[in-house]
């Protein structure tokens, strides 16, 4: 007999808006892959964002830390609440809740794969020989940059300030991730900056060009990111492994993720020196909370790269083959098609049944369709 495999805990942190919706399909997808695989994945539930204002005073309560650090890895869905935006004087915001999470667990880099799917590729705003062979990842710098710097508003409210710093050490240490991750890819790295006006971008450049230089393999180039968000959507097949600074990678990858087809699709990981997190690129889409028809898929390609960073390949290799065949299939929610769509909690069953083996060959989409059970 094997050693049975220990139990992985998993601190899951929904939410606000559709993040509990989005983390219910994905538990039920790790749920799947648990009993298939025989494994146990514990889940320790903790508060951030509006819903831990609500009820502790704190976006991040320090027992949310504890969780998190004490935890193999971290399941996140969104934070954001309309209530707390249009309240100027809000002293606290849900939004806070994710920095401080980032700089506390020091998540240094954030991970977002942009993949794009022939079957949606007519529903681009892009045209599709556009779209051929794109396949590229952002590393963008999480924990440093203007997020993070100094900030101030005058008395009377006539001027503000946000600072932007990096140093040295906080360029390498993502770009070292960034280094090792192109080599096992098609061996190009983008830095993207604005090195023609900001000292920082500059510095940026200076350090990337020396670490380059361990990595003779990889052809190395650098790109303005004016420039960038063209050629993003002008010729995005040339793009292997982009390399860039906080607040550049947060426009950059919203930008990104309409090449493949939704928001709603994209996950990411977030790593650093303790436990990673994973969680959807989109926000928490306050105007969708509670009706069932958020996107889970983001959520759930982020279980599948958490399912990865412990090891566990064939088991996010299930889920993303899972995904592939929903997709194939015109089983995706209501940003995809508007017409045609499914509800998130069918998405999740769908999922579930396909990797179970439950799907037949001729799935009855008419029985999917007023959500009756998906097994045929
Ligand atoms: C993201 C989000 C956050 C960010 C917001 C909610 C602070 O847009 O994770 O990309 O800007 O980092
Ligand atoms: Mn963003």
């Amino acid at each position: 007999m094997p050693d049975p495999m220990p139990t992985l805990t998993i601190a899951v942190l929904p939410g606000d808006g559709i993040g509990p919706e989005v983390i219910h399909q994905s538990l039920r997808v790790l749920d799947t892959v648990a009993k298939k695989f025989g494994h146990h994945f514990e889940y320790r539930f903790g508060q951030i964002g509006a819903t831990a204002i609500r009820s502790t005073g704190s976006p991040f309560p320090s027992e949310t830390l504890e969780l998190c650090k004490t935890s193999d890895a971290i399941l996140f869905g969104a934070v954001g609440d309309p209530s707390f935006d249009n309240d100027p004087s809000a002293k606290v915001r849900p939004e806070q809740g994710l920095l401080s999470m980032r700089k506390e667990l020091g998540l240094f880099a954030n991970i977002r794969p942009v993949q794009t799917y022939p079957a949606l590729h007519h529903l681009s705003p892009l045209k599709s020989n556009r779209l051929k062979n794109t396949d590229l990842i952002i590393y963008r710098e999480l924990t440093g940059g203007i997020y993070f710097g100094e900030k101030k508003s005058s008395a009377d409210g006539q001027w503000a300030l946000d600072t932007c710093t990096y140093s040295v050490d906080e360029i390498n240490r993502i770009g070292r991730l960034a280094f090792s991750h192109a080599l096992q890819r098609k061996k190009r790295l983008c830095l993207i900056d604005k090195a023609n006006f900001l000292e920082t971008s500059r510095l940026w450049r200076k350090t990337i060009a020396e670490l380059s230089l361990e990595y003779p393999e990889v052809q190395t180039e650098c790109m303005f990111v004016d420039n960038a968000a063209m050629q993003l959507i002008l010729h995005p097949a040339q793009f292997d492994v982009i390399l860039t600074e906080n607040m550049f990678g947060d426009i950059l990858s919203d930008e990104a993720s309409v090449l493949a087809g939704s928001l709603g699709l994209l996950p990411s990981a977030s790593i650093g020196t303790g436990p990673s997190l994973f969680e959807p690129i989109h926000g928490s889409y306050p105007q969708a909370t509670g009706k069932d028809i958020a996107n889970p898929i983001g959520s759930i390609l982020s279980a599948a790269m958490l399912l990865e960073s412990l090891g566990l390949m064939e088991e996010a290799q299930s889920i993303k083959e899972a995904v592939d065949w929903s997709i194939q299939n015109g089983f995706v929610t209501k940003d995809i098609d508007p017409v045609n769509f499914y509800f998130t909690s069918t998405i999740g069953e769908l999922l579930c049944d396909y990797m179970t083996n439950r799907v037949d060959e001729a799935v009855h989409k008419a029985n999917i369709q007023i959500r009756k059970s998906t097994i045929i």
